[in-house]
């Protein structure tokens, strides 16, 4: 690995002073490496959307090729490459063992406590390959669903490939949700087999996910087999396992290393990740195969510039769609090696990140803005230990990034060099959709421009294009690629959700957005009710309904109150039952109990005890009132409120 980027700085222009206009240009180095070294021209060449896309599909061995690229016949319900054949596990894996990346690191896993696994592309196939055997013995066949509750560890990404080369369906549920959580969409997706580990190292400590796990399935009438992987190497006896439970190791024991790749349709689901919405259960995003594949790889290579040379860190979870798309896909994809972490950002000591980036030479590294938020907190310290010159791209994902954090991240982590990749997308979007590439001059706090190939605007709710500088509905105006089809079961759901609020069949994000003089694209946050807690999506019903199964509580609301470091924390108004009330036990109880239901991803701020709740004629909660009350702000049109 070549380490260090030449050291020539980014130009800031000068000439406007006003912060928010701050204008970061490109070095002449960035440019030059490249693939795409004209931002412009390439978001031209993307307005034939057919061509550029179709352009982008070659890039993979297809077992036949699609006939048509995109079927927009029967709207919302979109396809891509019609007919053409494919299997994503093949592409990521099997293709790169007949070339000179055969003995090349696929996945680097490293844990917070130093210890750490290489896997070879070869070593990958083999192992891919032996479980995929297995699965099938289980009865695992083309459609079947398999859910993994599993830590950040190479036997959660073998799990996907083995599903992806057989056909199965996977679903993973994050590791950091709880039984509630997991019952739910384990139980949605009817998962047939779930993977779970002895446990997950976090903060010097190890959860113990078996006994979630096992809870859990109680309430999974669904699975059949459950499999045990022996991560943490806590001595779970044979003895102790049930019926239909199995160690990993045993699973896998005497299968071939060779298991053909079935022949997918490009439409055939690939998996389903669930994600919160405002109301009602979670939603089950569902992504298909060919489609996904094409632009979650162009899109990782354009943004992040990957070459062969590159170490690429994202650390996002796998459990969320950063995860599925850019620590496993689009890395494999690319055949480059994608690092693995398990752990905290700050733990042994908020410079573990970087002691990690200087050991191994990370070259492109991408995170959410509230971890920048969290280790901005301990200055440049930890920075400064590191030498960080092996980096020469940096992203962020999940929520805005302030300029101010922007600002520290280029500064201190990319030491004014390396540019950053702001970019916007969704669950449901699968791939970057709004983000710069290198080549572009860059504004802190926006995510610059729609992507080549990619068609946004900000408009109002009859659809109309909003002035520059106003705020407005984000919507996406045509088809992509790694678009999800319809949330799983539920087509209804997805009609009414995401195509039908703004006229003109465009899909509607969810987000509020503006434009400004350059047409960069400026994030405001969510229009709808929806949380965004470190990143992560929380939707307020199941908060609320984690509240309500306390016996305590009569009734719940729940909104998002800003916070320097979390992005937003929850604030809870609860009515409680006769008689009860919101003293500091009280208040421990509720928050113990709605991490048990949710798990530590709903990070509760306040609670407060209220006589009444402000409801629409018909019932709903007007959270928005909540909010404007909270904030000092003017309570708007209350004209739909009760009283
Ligand atoms: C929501 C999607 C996509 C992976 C992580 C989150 C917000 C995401 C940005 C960004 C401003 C962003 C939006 C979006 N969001 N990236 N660069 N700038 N906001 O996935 O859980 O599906 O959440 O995250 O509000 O709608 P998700």
């Amino acid at each position: 690995m070549k380490k260090g980027n030449g050291g020539e700085k980014m130009t800031q222009d000068t000439t406007v002073l006003l912060d928010e206009r701050r204008i970061f240009k490109p070095s002449k180095e960035i440019i030059e490496r490249a693939h795409i070294k004209d931002w412009e021209a390439e978001i031209e060449k993307g307005k034939d959307i057919e061509k550029y896309w179709a352009e982008k599909a070659e890039q993979f061995e297809w077992f036949k090729k699609y006939d048509k690229v995109l079927d927009d016949s029967n709207k919302p319900f979109y396809k891509w490459f019609v007919n053409g054949k494919i299997n994503l596990a093949y592409n990521a894996v099997d293709r790169w063992i007949h070339t000179e990346k055969r003995n090349q690191v696929a996945i680097l896993y490293v844990n917070e406590r130093g210890h750490e696994k290489k896997i070879t592309y070869y070593e990958l196939y083999r192992e891919v390959n032996k479980l995929a055997n297995a699965f099938k013995n289980l009865g695992v066949k083309k459609g079947d669903k398999v859910s993994t509750y599993l830590p950040m560890c190479p036997e959660l990404i073998i799990t996907l490939l083995a599903c992806t080369k057989i056909g199965a369906i996977h679903s993973v549920v994050y590791s950091g949700l709880s039984v509630g959580a997991f019952v739910d969409r384990v139980n949605d997706a009817e998962a047939k087999v779930i993977l779970t580990a002895d446990g997950t190292y976090r903060r010097g400590k190890i959860i113990d996910l078996k006994k979630i796990s096992d809870e859990a399935v109680l309430r999974c009438p669904t699975v059949e087999t459950i499999v045990v992987v022996n991560h943490t190497g806590s001595k779970i006896e044979i003895s102790e396992l049930s019926g239909r439970e199995i160690f990993y190791d045993r699973l896998i024991e005497g299968e071939p290393v060779e298991c053909e790749p079935e022949h997918m349709d490009a439409e055939d689901p690939l998996f389903i990740l669930y994600t919160s919405g405002s109301t009602g259960k979670p939603k089950g995003v569902l992504h298909t195969t060919a489609g996904y594949m094409v632009g979650v790889a162009t899109t990782l290579r354009n943004v992040f510039d990957i070459q062969d040379d590159d170490l690429w860190w994202c650390t996002g979870d796998i459990g969320w769609i950063t995860g599925h798309s850019y620590v496993l896909y689009g890395p494999l994809l690319l055949g480059t090696t994608t690092v693995v972490y398990e752990g905290a950002p700050d733990y042994p000591d908020p410079g573990v990140w970087w002691n990690i980036v200087e050991r191994y030479g990370v070259t492109k590294f991408y995170t959410a803005p509230t971890a920048i938020r969290h280790l901005m907190r301990f200055g440049n310290r930890y920075p400064n230990i590191y030498d960080l010159s092996s980096l020469k791209i940096l992203g962020t994902v999940g929520e805005p990034i302030n300029p101010e954090a922007w600002v520290w991240y280029y500064k201190n982590i990319g030491k004014e060099k390396t540019p950053i990749m702001d970019t916007w997308w969704q669950t449901e979007t699968g791939m970057h959709l709004i983000s710069p590439l290198p080549s572009a001059p860059l504004k802190p706090g926006s995510a610059t421009k729609p992507l080549p190939g990619i068609d946004a605007d900000v408009v109002d709710v009859d659809g109309k294009p909003v002035p520059m500088g106003k705020g407005g509905l984000l919507v996406i105006k045509t088809p992509w690629p790694a678009m999800f089809r319809t949330l799983y079961k539920d087509e209804q759901r997805y009609m009414d959700v995401y195509w039908t609020d703004v006229p003109g069949g465009v899909y509607s994000a969810g987000d509020m957005a503006r434009k400004d003089e350059d047409g960069y694209f400026w994030i405001q946050g969510r229009s709808d009710d929806v949380l965004k807690i470190a990143g992560h999506r929380v939707g307020t019903s199941e908060v609320e309904s984690a509240f309500v199964s306390h016996p305590a509580v009569a009734e719940a609301a729940v909104i998002g109150k800003s916070d320097p470091i979390k992005g937003e924390v929850i604030k809870a108004f609860l009515i409680l039952k006769e008689g009860k009330k919101l003293d500091t036990n009280l208040i421990e109880e509720l928050s113990r109990h709605v991490r048990y239901e949710l798990g530590p991803v709903a990070v509760l701020g306040e609670m407060e005890q209220v006589e009444k709740l402000p409801k629409t004629r018909s019932g709903k909660i007007m959270r928005r009132i909540l909010r404007a009350k909270e904030e000092g702000k003017d309570l708007g049109d209350t004209s739909t409120l009760e009283e």
